[in-house]
């Protein structure tokens, strides 16, 4: 099933969807005066109440299950906001849902590289059998599902996501399995991070409450090993590569090796070097021996913690003399491939999913 154009599903998808917040059902419990102190608890977090408001709808969510009419005008009371103000912010993000939402919500990535190894089929073998579409509830309330864009994990593709967590290199058959799970009312360990709860769960959760029943089961959560390691995929071909993020703009720093300074990320930066401002060119040092702050780039390199911060500490050392002094435009960008690099067309540097 794809997403046409002009249909209810399609609508959805592009994200021009204006249906409005669905009205409560007659027998959903109303928020209680717990609730607003909650809600004050999280505006007491913030210097401008207003930045609470993120929280507060998640908070709404894990109490009703999705921003209901009420839980807008909570907000709005206790912010001062108008409801309309808050409904432009609830409909502004996919996480929040207007309408009711499954015990379950699962997500399945249809972007680019999730859809070519199989996550449209995914998504619509999992349409068939609920018999729902994008953003819709199964009939028995276990589970809402949607088509969601790059959830950040495409080395793992094709990835589904329930209540957030992570189930990697799904296929089709997989998936259903996953879902059948959920409606027999299981909760199978995800692929990484913490344990599946629910939907209400995760959503008190990212209203910044604990959503385990104490300090034994939320270490638990946080220690949870998962059968796949962290995506560090890209990680490992940056430093394969030699390529780092470029610097950060910002005024010059002092040197390094200055007593408690921070450390510099840019050879221009380290040696008080200026910036031009209109070509934004570099002075070459002109130096002959082993500075200061050369010195202390060696320390950082040798110090690096992992691949990556080798590969940035290697790129920002002043005896990366060949681009130095040359104008910033002309300089290798930190996140280019380097032309002798550069992998053969039709190769890939991993097992392909990546
Ligand atoms: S495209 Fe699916 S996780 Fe990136």
């Amino acid at each position: 099933m794809s997403a046409l154009p002009g249909s209810a599903e399609g609508t959805a998808v592009t994200g021009l969807d204006s249906s409005p917040v669905e009205p409560a059902a007659a027998d959903l419990p109303p928020l209680t005066e717990q609730v607003r102190l909650e809600a004050r608890e999280i505006i007491a977090r913030y210097p401008q109440p207003r930045s609470a408001l993120l929280p507060m709808l998640h908070l709404v969510q894990s109490h009703q299950g999705y921003v209901t009419p009420e839980g807008v005008a909570l907000c709005a009371e206790e912010l001062g906001l108008t409801k309309a103000e808050v409904g432009a912010v609830a409909t502004f993000y996919t996480m929040y849902k207007r309408r009711p939402t499954g015990r379950h919500l699962v997500s399945v990535c249809t972007n680019t590289l999730c859809a070519v190894l199989g996550g449209q089929r995914i998504f619509d073998a999992l349409s068939r059998d609920l018999g729902v579409h994008h953003d819709e509830t199964a009939a028995d309330g276990s589970v809402t599902l949607e088509h969601a864009e790059c959830l950040a994990a495409c080395d793992y593709a094709p990835v589904v996501t329930v209540d957030y967590e992570f189930y990697d290199q799904q296929d089709v058959d997989s998936a259903r399995e996953l879902v059948a799970a959920l409606r027999r009312g299981e909760k199978p360990h995800p692929t990484r991070g913490a344990p599946l709860t629910d939907f209400r769960g995760v959503s008190r959760q990212l209203a910044g409450f604990d959503q385990y029943g104490g300090e034994a089961a939320r270490a638990a959560a946080v220690d949870a090993e998962g059968a796949i390691g962290p995506t560090l995929a890209g990680l490992r071909l940056a430093a394969e590569r030699g390529e780092s993020a470029p610097p950060m703009p910002g005024p010059a720093r002092p040197p390094a090796d200055t007593a408690g300074g921070p450390r510099p990320a840019h050879p221009s930066q380290a040696q008080g070097g200026a910036r031009d401002g209109a070509g934004e060119t570099v002075r070459p040092s002109g130096r002959t021996g082993e500075t200061p702050e050369e010195e202390a780039a060696d320390a950082r390199v040798a110090a690096a913690d992992n691949p990556a911060e080798r590969a940035g500490a290697a790129q920002a050392h002043p005896d990366k003399g060949a681009e130095y002094g040359q104008p910033r435009g002309r300089q290798h960008a930190g996140t280019e491939t380097p032309p002798a690099t550069e992998p053969a067309t039709g190769t890939t540097p991993t097992d392909g999913k990546a």
